[in-house]
């Protein structure tokens, strides 16, 4: 064994007797003794290392001469300026040449500054980890090699199914493409970029952030990859698009309310004048032709009925109201329409919810047309499936937080997301001609909204539809 091989070894080697002391040891090993370097040798190897690495390291020293095998572990040394280093040791026991005594040969290898940076990926990895921003890292091609538990939260997707794909995965398509070049110039050209984008969870619903994406830069200056930082703005954009929802349906009252005062009077006074006409004449032909007329007056002012409903002025009067009862009395009227008799109305009504003031006729208008709607919904979908699904209208009625909640299901046709936003909108309507005006929910929206409460709906295309009614408990009388 030629230890001067050893000499300008990188890391630190030694030769130890079979007790521990040290017979040599080369430069790289110097760091561990404080000088002079004639007092190193003859010392106790353990000395140099951290107390709890002691044992471990006795242990190994003893079966490697015991056995005359290596053995390979990390230990903890301290060099003479206090400082620890993680080093990994090899020993190799071998029978020295000079005196035929055992002797093992030590080699080890500081892996300090690779433990630091694993320490570090670590606190970085545990704050990704934990962080509720969604982050993602992709390489230089654009193709994410870590997203964080947070951006699989935020888009629906598992992390094993976003690794190696493109982010163009979630695209929604409502930037243009002009948009992400611009991003791909700045981010390649080493420069940060901030915007605002509106992406496509795995259930297809949107997903607005703002995006912060920063180029991940290497010791040469060169673009490695990009990191992205999301902060979701979901619940931000959902309350604009409600407010815009909220401000377009008032307006669209007002206009209602006008249009119907300024059609209203001329038609009572055409219909006035069709019926004086009809007590005149003895014109069989145009007695006939005015029964028309007639038919037609009655549904324009149907429709102005409806019209003023949306913002009925408050001369109505509110009455402490049974939810409960006002329901029931609904499902009533509706079943005695000769559709409904092959569906399973349920009701699973809240008995303990108070009587709360409302205009109950107006309120019952809303329950009988959304029930009303579920019939036709059941219908058509028995029409176009022709399928002997059994067909059912649930009701529920609950209290939580403050609010009751009235909740209606169906099973029919469903509405498709496209649609979704505009079945509260006037004249929207899907049914034939003559046969729905499209003011049913359009009249519920303003009757709940002036009532204090809040009308919403969800729906899967074929699959069925449900309405959710809330109102606040604290109403005053
Ligand atoms: N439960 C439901 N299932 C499926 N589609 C529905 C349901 N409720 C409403 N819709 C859709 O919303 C549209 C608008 O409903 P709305 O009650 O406002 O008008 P309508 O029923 O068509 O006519 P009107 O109620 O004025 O006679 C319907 O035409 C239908 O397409
Ligand atoms: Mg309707």
């Amino acid at each position: 064994m030629n230890f001067e091989a050893l000499k300008g070894f990188h890391d630190p080697c030694f030769v130890l007797a079979e007790n521990g002391t040290i017979l040599k040891l080369n430069d790289s090993a110097l760091k561990f003794f404080s000088p002079p370097k004639s007092k190193t040798e003859g010392q106790i190897f353990s000395k140099i290392l951290t107390p709890d690495t002691i044992p471990q390291f006795e242990k190994n020293l003893a079966l490697s001469f015991k056995n005359n095998t290596s053995a390979e572990f990390e230990i903890k040394m301290q060099s003479f300026d206090s400082t620890i280093h993680d080093v990994n040791i090899f020993l190799s026991p071998f029978i020295n040449e000079k005196d035929k005594k055992k002797n093992i040969l030590l080699l080890g290898k500081d892996f300090t500054s690779e433990k630091k940076i694993e320490s570090e990926y670590l606190k970085f990895y545990t704050v990704a980890q934990n962080t509720v921003n969604p982050l993602q890292i992709t390489d230089i091609d654009g193709k994410m090699i870590y997203v964080n538990p947070a951006f699989e939260r935020a888009s629906g997707y598992k992390s094993d199914e976003l690794i190696g794909q493109n982010p163009k995965i979630f695209g929604s398509k409502k930037q243009t493409g002009e948009y992400w070049e611009t991003m791909w110039r700045t981010i390649s050209s080493g420069k940060v970029w901030l915007g605002e984008v509106e992406n496509k969870k795995k259930s297809g619903e949107s997903l607005h952030t703002r995006l912060l994406v920063s180029p991940i830069i290497d010791e040469t200056q060169k673009v490695v990859g990009y990191f992205g930082i999301h902060h979701d703005l979901t619940d931000k954009k959902m309350l604009e698009k409600q407010l815009i929802h909220t401000q377009k349906m008032e307006s669209i009252g007002t206009l209602a309310a006008g249009v119907a005062h300024e059609v209203g009077n001329p038609l009572a006074s055409i219909s006035a004048l069709v019926q004086i006409v009809q007590r005149e004449t003895d014109d069989n032909f145009i007695k006939e032709k005015l029964e028309l007329v007639k038919k037609q007056i009655t549904r324009i002012s149907k429709i102005i009925r409806d019209l003023v409903d949306f913002s009925r002025p408050s001369d109505y009067e509110l009455k402490s109201t049974d939810i409960n009862d006002n329901l029931k009395e609904a499902i009533e009227i509706v079943k005695v329409g000769k559709k409904t008799k092959d569906i399973n109305f349920i009701s699973h009504l809240d008995e303990s919810i108070p009587s709360v003031p409302l205009i109950a006729d107006q309120i019952q208008q809303v329950f009988v047309n959304i029930l009303i709607n579920a019939v036709d919904a059941i219908a058509e979908k028995k029409e176009k499936y022709k399928s002997g699904e059994e067909s059912f209208i649930k009701v529920a009625t609950s209290i939580k937080d403050a609010t009751i909640m009235v909740v209606f299901d169906d099973n029919g046709i469903g509405i498709p997301e496209e649609s979704l936003s505009k079945v509260f909108e006037p004249f929207f309507t899907t049914k034939k001609e003559g046969k729905g005006t499209g003011l049913g929910l359009w009249v519920s929206y303003g009757i709940i909204k002036s009532s204090h409460g809040d009308i919403k709906v969800e729906s899967a295309d074929n699959k069925g539809t449900t309405f959710i009614i809330n109102f606040p408990l604290n109403l005053i009388l």
